[in-house]
């Protein structure tokens, strides 16, 4: 959503649920700015009967002059807090139930990261790939503002991460469908479409590429690439679902900024 953009800020005051009955999954990168982030979600949470948040790379930087300093899990923490406080449903609480039209399905908000794998589409390794893209002019802000503390990198919080998700998306019901629900794509096949191809190392990590079979995905919902799509792989609808900066959205031919995830269009 990118809300610090005052026109982004105001297609974000005029999103209205079709039904009252609408769930709304927000796919991060609402916000930079703590207070933003909050403003955006309690808004969303007065109009949605539920709203599921999931922390984009945008708000788990440290910019130095914003108030809240704190830097990395320590930050996601905090956002989560915020999020129970107002009602937003995180990746750290109970995966709910969608029981509505086209479930029930259980839905998961994701946070993973990235571990730089998905930079095989230009170098054999991390190193390689990083270099390539200082080279190119093309090197993601998160090597400067989001800070791993406590752990010694990104890939080393995105393991941890990985891990940890992977445990509680087997423990859930077999019997119920998912929608898995991240900022960043589980697939490093979507990536193919960025128009810069260094980037794809900030978009994901490889040890996610048959989550969406192994854990019955009847939708995978991310953003972060700002191309909004619909694509299938074995059968699964992925949604990309940004609204992404005004220069972006501006030029699309369609207004419509909400995507529906269930029931799928059509059913
Ligand atoms: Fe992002
Ligand atoms: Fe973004």
């Amino acid at each position: 959503m990118h809300v610090t953009h005052p026109d982004n800020r105001r297609v974000v005051e005029d999103i209205r649920p079709r039904s009252p009955t609408d769930w709304l999954v927000v796919c991060g990168d609402v916000s930079e700015v703590i207070d933003d982030v909050e403003w955006a979600l309690s808004l969303l949470c007065a109009r949605f009967e539920r709203v599921v948040w999931v922390p984009g790379n945008h708000e788990l930087w440290t910019l130095p002059d914003e108030a809240v300093a704190l830097r990395g899990e320590k930050r996601y923490l905090h956002l989560v807090d915020m999020c129970r406080r107002i009602g937003v449903i995180t990746p750290e609480d109970p995966y709910p139930i969608w029981d509505g039209p086209g479930g029930p399905a259980t839905i998961a908000p994701l946070f993973l990261l990235y571990d730089y794998t998905f930079g095989r589409n230009i170098a054999a390794t991390k190193q390689e790939s990083l270099a390539r893209a200082h080279a190119a002019g093309v090197v993601c802000s998160d090597e400067f503002v989001l800070h791993p503390d406590p752990y010694s990198s990104r890939e080393e919080w995105c393991y941890a991460r990985v891990q940890e998700t992977e445990r509680r998306l087997a423990a859930c019901d077999a019997e119920i469908p998912t929608v898995l629900v991240g900022h960043f794509p589980l697939i490093d096949d979507v990536t193919r479409a960025l128009w810069h191809p260094e980037f794809a190392q900030w978009c994901g990590t490889s040890r996610t590429a048959d989550w969406h079979r192994r854990f019955r995905a009847s939708v995978v919902v991310y953003g972060h690439l700002h191309i909004p799509r619909t694509s299938w792989y074995d059968g699964v609808r992925f949604e990309e679902v940004s609204l992404g900066y005004p220069r972006q959205w501006q030029r699309r031919a369609t207004g419509e900024v909400l995507r529906r995830i269930l029931p799928a269009e059509g059913a």
